[in-house]
């Protein structure tokens, strides 16, 4: 099977339990808490979960489709805060849970996913002691995602942030979801410790090369191919690799902090060209990506492995 098709496969999986279980909230907060989760959305944590239960048991992951609904519902959860922090309007192509109803609302809902995801982790299919495991963690991560994105913020405020910090910052806020994804995907599944570790350090290096292309595809892609606000980056004037090395290569880029035309955009985009950064943050990419498919050596030939490694691979290569 191919990557697009699995992937395509496991989101059809995942839309229709998230259907089941929240297409008919009731009230204004369950209509806000449900709001993300209907607008779609490329569903890749979960696939990384099935993908590692079924490279370290085979057959395992319908057992833990609950556990990877509760990776996409704590993924929906920090969006929702996300967008109040980053003040962004649109997500998945949809108005934003804070700007569709209002602040309060929009973090009642983003607790009500976080909630519910230890309440499906706990409905996977698995020993009782692997899923306090599993939960345990979720929870640990949900904490370094707080660290990173408490990072993100104060990191607005200061010119000088380092390459070490901004990577420190993007391991937590969205390597460590990843890592959780595919450590959890084999805890559940009965994996031996060497796997699962294993596992978790491949979702934490190809996670982090992810949010790279987060920051790349942030100011390339147009709002109808990404489904976000355009160049929000710029605006919120967040440190990023391409910030900080634009700032190296003495281009500073605090002047763009206001909404920027699609002109002035891509003539921010043909500096940076110019300049190599966008090829800085490329390779940067790469390397983690090329790091962290290494981890996943150690795993048993299977069709599922090779399909972490092309997963790996689309991190980079995707343009949305
Ligand atoms: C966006 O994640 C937030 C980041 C960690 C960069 P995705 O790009 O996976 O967003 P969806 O789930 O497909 O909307
Ligand atoms: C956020 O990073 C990662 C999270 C933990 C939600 P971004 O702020 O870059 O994510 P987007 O671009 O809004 O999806
Ligand atoms: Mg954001
Ligand atoms: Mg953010
Ligand atoms: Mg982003």
């Amino acid at each position: 099977m191919d990557l697009k098709t699995y992937l395509d496969t496991t989101a059809d999986q995942v839309d229709r339990l998230i259907f089941r279980y929240f297409g008919n909230s009731a009230g204004e907060l369950g209509a806000a808490t449900a709001h993300l989760l209907l607008a779609g959305g490329k569903r890749l944590r979960p696939a990384m979960l099935l993908l590692s239960a079924d490279a370290v048991r085979k057959g395992s992951s319908i057992d833990v489709m609950p556990a990877a609904l509760a990776l996409e519902l704590t993924h929906s959860f920090t969006l929702i805060h996300d967008d109040i922090m980053d003040a962004d309007e649109v997500r998945r192509g949809v108005q934003t849970v804070h700007t569709r109803w209002d602040e309060p609302t929009a973090i009642l809902a983003g607790d009500v996913l976080f909630a519910s995801a230890f309440e499906f982790i706990s409905l996977s299919d698995a020993p009782d002691a692997a899923k306090v495991r599993a939960v345990s963690m979720l929870a640990r991560t949900c904490v370094e995602i707080c660290e990173g994105q408490h990072m993100d913020i104060s990191f607005e405020s200061r010119e000088d942030v380092l390459e070490g910090e901004y990577l420190k910052m993007v391991e937590k806020k969205t390597g460590a979801l990843y890592a959780a994804a595919a450590g959890i995907g084999s805890i559940l599944a009965g994996g031996n410790p060497a796997y699962t570790d294993a596992l978790y350090h491949f979702g934490r290096g190809i996670g982090m090369a992810f949010q790279i292309q987060d920051d790349i595809i942030d100011l390339v892609a147009s709002a109808e191919v990404s489904g976000k606000d355009r160049a929000s980056d710029l605006r919120e004037g967040k440190k990023t690799i391409i910030s900080i090395q634009a700032m190296e290569k003495g281009l500073d880029l605090s002047s763009c902090r206001r909404d920027l035309s699609p002109s002035e955009i891509d003539q921010v985009i043909g500096q940076l060209e110019e300049l190599g950064v966008l090829d800085y943050a490329r390779d940067m990419a790469r390397e983690l990506i090329m790091n962290g498919k290494q981890r996943i050596s150690i795993l048993p030939a299977s069709v599922e492995k090779d399909l972490l490694l092309e997963l790996a691979d689309h991190f980079l290569a995707r343009s949305y």
